[in-house]
């Protein structure tokens, strides 16, 4: 049985957060002189001397229009990497409990698992890059608390079968986090309408790709209003900046810009592999639900190199578990991408 209060760590679940000024202060006011802030404001913009609202009602408003998701429900990060590092934070008692994750996949798992000295069970992808169910049985533990499924996964780009997913879900006690980066270049659905059937899921979403937002550093978990507490009580007070709420705020409001950009990014993914496939060095392509292709080259090392020296960066994943062989190419551009082409028929010339 699912039961969150034993999951959650015993210092966070008994931990008094932090009270900013203002959480404390709701209503209307003219002259605020509770928070410490510079009141004549910055001799470079004179509108950010204050601090941000520290839960993003208006941004979180927004979200929950586009997913049909309650705001209670919605965590905002500064990129989902920051919500991937709370959930060990919240839920991993250091040196005791541990996670699962399936290689190849987000470096970042590991990572903050590391950081957070954390046990980390590595179950690897079949070699269809799907879960290996019976493996997965004997690598859970009394003591793992979180399994981390990427779908569409990084850096192989396939999603991630639903059944399997369901089964996890049905039978694992602890939180099963899905993150969906990728999710808005797939042909899957989301599990963001699953959310009310499994009080254990947290779904990750990113304003990085889709959004093609990267920089302004926003991400979002998905779950519980309870999960999404606990995350809330241990987060930074104003994690997220003013401007990046307002840039947040613009940007959700062009979610038909997005959708346009999103079928751009499919079309040229498969101009990509159209082109690709004529290409002598390549052996392989995977089936991308995601805006990057895993392809396997006779000389990946070598072509790598060579794409560094004319000026073209990939991403070398070579040595990387299951992808022997193998370069991450981001769709870019039309134009990019057809030099990207343009240097590959030269390499071996
Ligand atoms: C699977 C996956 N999750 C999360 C992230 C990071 O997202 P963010 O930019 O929101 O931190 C990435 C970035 O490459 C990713 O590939």
């Amino acid at each position: 049985m699912f039961n969150l209060n034993a999951l959650v760590r015993t210092n966070i679940r008994t931990l008094k957060p932090y009270s900013s000024a203002r959480d404390e202060f709701k209503g209307e006011a003219n002259i605020f002189l509770d928070a410490n802030e510079n009141s004549l404001g910055s001799p470079l913009v004179k509108w950010y001397n204050r601090y941000p609202d520290p839960l993003q009602l208006k941004v979180k408003e927004k979200i929950a229009f586009i997913k049909k998701i309650p705001v209670d429900q919605i965590f905002l990060g500064n990129g989902s990497d920051e919500a991937i590092d709370l959930l060990y934070r919240c839920f991993c008692e250091p040196g005791i409990d541990e996670v699962v994750i399936f290689p190849p996949t987000y470096g970042m798992y590991e990572v903050s698992a590391n950081i957070n000295n954390v046990k980390l069970n590595r179950v690897p992808l079949t070699e269809q890059f799907q879960l290996d169910l019976e493996a997965l049985e004997q690598a859970i533990k009394p003591s793992t608390k979180i399994i981390w499924i990427c779908s569409p996964n990084n850096p192989t780009g396939n999603s991630i079968d639903k059944e399997a997913i369901e089964m996890i879900l049905n039978n694992f006690d602890g939180l099963v986090v899905i993150d969906e980066a990728y999710i808005n270049f797939s042909r899957q659905k989301s599990w963001l309408s699953d959310l009310q059937d499994y009080p254990n899921l947290v779904v990750l979403q990113t304003l990085s790709k889709a959004w093609g937002l990267a920089g302004i550093r926003l991400g979002m978990a998905f779950a519980s209003s309870e999960i999404i507490g606990y995350l809330n009580k241990v987060k930074p007070p104003y994690n997220i900046s003013e401007p990046v709420q307002e840039l947040a705020i613009k940007a959700l409001d062009e979610i038909g810009q997005v959708n346009d950009m999103i079928v751009i990014l499919v079309n040229e993914r498969q101009n990509l592999v159209t082109s690709l496939l004529q290409q002598k060095e390549v052996l392989k392509i995977y089936p991308s639900d995601a805006n990057f292709l895993l392809v396997k080259f006779k000389d990946a090392l070598g072509l790598y190199k060579y794409f560094v020296d004319q000026g073209i960066v990939v991403r070398d994943r070579s040595n990387v578990l299951l992808c022997e062989g193998c370069l991450r190419i981001t769709v870019g551009t039309p134009q990019e991408n057809s030099k990207l082409l343009e240097s590959l028929n030269s390499f071996n010339q």
